[in-house]
């Protein structure tokens, strides 16, 4: 069984994602190429908005977080699908604002906005801007007044809450860049002073406790530590926050060890987590917002390549070398994440050799994958690194001028360019 449900194997054998031969894939697009499969990715969309539809009445919305993999037609995609977009640099706004989407469904967030990207948010018309400070507010404050505009604004509070892959903690988590605290009075004291402010609406609170997370109950934990300060903002400052914005964060299958739920039971829980607070602190049911970003694209991508040296050190490591590396997929060097690989043509052959799969630039730890286990490779093999949909696109580089990796979307079976490729021309456009 493969780790991801887009991936299969057709009458050659030969590795299949979305329905399309991936040995025809790298020949048609060339390597590395990023392939995704459009299938999943909607499939993902739905069980998020479909949850919030069946457990919460339809009162809430789904953004798609862009930073995962930002491109103008995962926007459309998501616009089909009715979500709405995570955005937090001007960047991923322009491309939402390239894509036509509806920006009344975009959520505009960041620690350190600068004017012209607060300006551009306010001028297009963004849905909601999440503030990250009192001073922030101020700012979003002045610069929708020079627009004679008022501005709906989420505050990002920081719950306390700390989640990592396989345990989470309570901690005080002060020392954050990203949000307001709640325990030490902060969050409190930005709030009421925001009544003055004219030229915003203050709906509510956002926070964002972690990423590829397995478990349910920091979400719950936070969501219940919001609406306990939300019925204290009530009681004492009769101030009624009627929205609340969970982040993003579930976690997907890299490995066969990774072993998350459906989406949509993660959500049931969370909104019976976040109703039970409601009830408990008799605050009313507020709009509620998520944010998945890998959860939606991760696991709906692979990255193809092609295998060039394959050098054995006797006694020490075997190295595979492909046409890519840390400049298409940064994770490995960034984080030491960890991933799986087959070979397009034996995709089912059992491994036999124990190889570390490693890139093309001038870094020893141009890693892509550790110590994988894998039948015979021999230059001019196709790889097929897994799960690689989101946060490898969105971070990847032009280290050694190397140029982008196009970007395929397949549905049904038949594939479509979505990025292309970059050239060497592109490379040196800015060079003066
Ligand atoms: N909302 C906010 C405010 C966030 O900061 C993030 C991710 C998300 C939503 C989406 O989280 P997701 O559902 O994708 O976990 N580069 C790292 C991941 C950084 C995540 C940053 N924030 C990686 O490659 O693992």
């Amino acid at each position: 069984m493969f780790i991801s449900k887009s991936l299969g194997t057709n009458k050659d054998g030969n590795l299949t994602i979305g329905g399309a031969d991936t040995t025809v894939l790298a020949k048609t697009f060339g390597t590395p190429l990023y392939v995704f499969d459009e299938n999943l990715i909607i499939e993902n969309m739905r069980s998020y908005k479909e949850s919030i539809d069946t457990y919460y009445d339809g009162r809430g919305i789904v953004f798609y977080a862009s930073k995962a993999f930002s491109c103008k037609e995962m926007a459309r995609i998501a616009n089909r699908e009715g979500l709405g977009l995570d955005v937090m640099s001007g960047g991923e706004l322009f491309t939402a604002q390239t894509a036509d989407f509806p920006l009344d469904r975009v959520c505009y967030h960041g620690n350190n906005k600068d004017f012209e990207e607060i300006q551009q948010a306010i001028e297009s018309g963004v849905g909601r801007i999440v503030a990250d400070s009192g001073e922030e507010l101020q700012l979003i404050d002045s610069i929708a007044k020079t627009l004679n505009k008022k501005q709906k604004v989420l505050l990002r509070v920081t719950p306390g809450v700390e989640a990592h892959t396989h345990e989470f903690i309570q901690t005080g988590q002060i020392d954050s860049k990203f949000g307001v605290t709640l325990e030490t009075g902060a969050a409190f004291d930005v709030i009421d002073k925001a009544r003055k402010l004219e030229n915003i609406e203050f709906a509510g609170l956002h926070s964002h406790i972690g990423s590829q997370i397995f478990d349910e109950e920091p979400f719950i934990c936070a969501a219940r530590l919001l609406v306990g300060f939300m019925a204290k903002v009530k009681k004492e400052l009769g101030i009624n926050l009627y929205e609340l914005n969970l982040g993003g964060g579930f976690g997907i299958k890299y490995t066969k060890e990774d072993k998350p739920k459906p989406y949509r039971t993660y959500m049931q829980d969370l909104i019976a987590g976040l109703c039970r607070a409601c009830d408990d602190f008799k605050v009313e049911k507020p709009f509620l917002m998520v944010e998945p970003g890998r959860s939606i694209v991760g696991a709906a991508g692979i990255t193809l390549y092609t295998v060039g040296g394959v050098k054995n050190i006797p006694g020490i490591r075997k190295y595979v070398s492909v046409n890519g590396g840390m400049s298409d997929n940064p994770r490995y060097i960034l984080y030491e994440a960890e991933y799986e690989a087959l070979l397009a043509e034996k995709p089912y052959e059992e491994g036999t050799e124990t190889v570390t799969i490693v890139g093309k630039h001038c870094e020893s730890g141009d890693v892509l994958i550790k110590d994988i286990k894998m039948p015979e490779i021999e230059r001019g093999d196709i790889l097929a690194v897994l799960a690689t949909g989101a946060y490898n696109y969105s971070m990847a580089s032009n280290y050694n001028r190397v140029p982008r990796a196009a970007a395929v979307m397949v549905r049904d079976g038949v594939p479509r360019v979505i990025i292309k490729r970059e050239s060497y021309e592109d490379i040196v456009r800015n060079d003066i």
